[in-house]
């Protein structure tokens, strides 16, 4: 499918970044990624049905061999985004290079083993982020035990990085199961920790001096006020109490703490302040890419909200620091906010082609094209960009004016991830008679 291939002068582009590499993604050849419902899966893909298999029927060399990560190495070698991937394909378009899940991967290469193992094993955590894609998930680990430990170790020896999600990592008992493992085997192994700052203690303390350890924290905020309203359960002194602790243990090792943004509609205004928070540490940044809940993300801007966000943050006087990741902190901000330029352009595009067609001819058109679609991620990509934008979705509330957005959005990528396709064209068939045609708001 045309609109699936990612065009070679992006990676042309990219590889110029960010040097050679085999692949555009290296995910496909080298990573496994563990949820907590036994699923493995190249990496986090977010949203997507992108699957190898489950550790409830197969071994874990069984799900090396498969013939789905097979099919999707071939279709990556070749550029091709259409198996599941198509948010990274997006983040590569938008030239937010940055943000697009397959660029963490881009320092692994293919082999027996694979280089990088991902753990989600739980979703157990402490707090409630607004944020949170794990809402309503099982928090309690029900697969994971010693014989996956021990079914796991010969791939701890091989792999380059293990890394270690949640839920809240130092509150997942078998991480300290795996943790020892590593520890009294002496490997040299990467440890990666993604944790939400919250929990420190010298136990812990104990646990990451002894490994070969790199702790990423997770901040949304940079005052008490928008941390907290955030990071629901947290505390802000508290965090960067234990902020200045991870950071003594990562200086002593000759290390850099990195810390993760999820940038929003309502923190935006916290970014510069942030990025020269990070740069104080000498940590390294990383901003997370978020699409839902989709009333905190950008999507839910107009033009003009916007481009008052990408003057904001451009017009803002960085404290200039000869801090070790200075200039590729500035980058990933740059990556960013080609990302939100992206989103303008789309919308200016999206008028340019649909602003004289009626809404309702607009939904013949868009019904036409879906019912002609057969494989289901380009459609879930269709309404990401077209439904899922400030423009549609209002139309699609005043029929189900009961529904939140967030409601809509999650019954739409529900009935796309199931396949429903006829029950989605149900839910779709609104009436736009008294509608006016779409026009981007305030754009010039
Ligand atoms: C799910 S958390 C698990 C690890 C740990 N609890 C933490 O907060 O860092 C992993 C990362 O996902 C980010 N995240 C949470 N909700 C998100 C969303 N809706 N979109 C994108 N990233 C999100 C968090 O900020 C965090 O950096
Ligand atoms: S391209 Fe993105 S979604 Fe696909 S395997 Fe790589 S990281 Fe995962
Ligand atoms: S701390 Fe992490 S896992 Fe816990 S609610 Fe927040 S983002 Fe989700």
């Amino acid at each position: 499918m045309e609109k699936c291939i990612l065009d070679r002068h992006i990676f042309k582009k990219y590889k110029k970044q960010f040097g050679k590499q085999k692949y555009v993604c290296m995910a496909p050849f080298t990573s496994l990624y563990f949820k907590p419902d036994g699923t493995i899966l190249p990496c986090c893909a977010l949203g997507s049905n992108l699957s190898f298999g489950s550790y409830k029927n197969s071994t874990i060399n069984e799900i090396l061999e498969s013939d789905y990560r097979k099919k999707l190495q071939t279709k990556i070698a070749s550029l091709d985004f259409s198996n599941g991937c198509i948010a990274c394909l997006k983040s590569m378009n938008s030239g937010n290079f940055m943000s697009a899940i397959n660029t963490q991967y881009r320092h692994y290469d293919s082999g027996d083993y694979p280089e990088v193992l991902e753990f989600e094993l739980s979703y157990f955590c402490n707090l409630d982020c607004v944020m949170c894609y794990l809402h309503d998930t099982e928090k309690v680990n029900k697969i994971y035990n010693s014989k996956f430990v021990e079914e796991i170790t010969p791939y701890l020896k091989h792999a380059v990085a293990v890394k270690f999600l949640g839920g809240e990592p130092f509150l997942i008992p078998i991480y300290r199961q795996i943790w020892e493992v590593i520890n009294e085997n002496n490997w040299d192994t990467q440890v990666h920790i993604q944790t939400n700052g919250t929990v420190f203690n010298d136990e812990i303390a104990n646990i990451i001096s002894n490994l070969n350890a790199y702790i990423g924290i997770s901040i949304d905020g940079i005052s008490k006020e928008s941390y907290e309203k955030i990071r629901r359960g947290g505390n802000f002194e508290k965090v960067i109490e234990n902020i200045e602790s991870f950071n003594r243990i990562m200086t002593e090792q000759k290390k850099s703490l990195s810390f993760s943004f999820t940038p929003m509609n309502i923190n935006w205004k916290d970014i510069p302040e942030f990025i020269d928070f990070v740069n104080s540490y000498s940590g390294l940044l990383y901003f997370n890419n978020l699409t839902t809940p989709y009333k905190y993300s950008f999507r839910h801007c107009d033009v003009i909200q916007l481009k008052n966000i990408i003057n904001y943050i451009d017009n803002y006087d960085f404290k200039f620091s000869t801090a070790k990741y200075y200039n590729q902190n500035l980058r990933t901000l740059k990556s960013f906010l080609n990302g939100l330029q992206y989103i303008i352009n789309e919308y200016v595009e999206f008028e340019r082609l649909y602003a004289a067609v009626p809404l309702s001819e607009w939904l013949k058109i868009v019904k036409t094209k879906l019912s002609k679609e057969s494989d289901f991620n380009a459609l879930h990509d269709l309404l990401g960009e077209q439904y899922m934008s400030k423009m549609i979705m209002p139309h699609i509330q005043n029929k189900f004016n009961n529904l939140t957005l967030d409601v809509i959005n999650e019954i739409i990528n529900k009935m796309v991830v199931n396949k429903q396709l006829n029950y989605l064209l149900d839910f779709l068939e609104i009436d736009f008679e008294k509608s006016e045609s779409f026009k981007v708001k305030n754009c010039q």
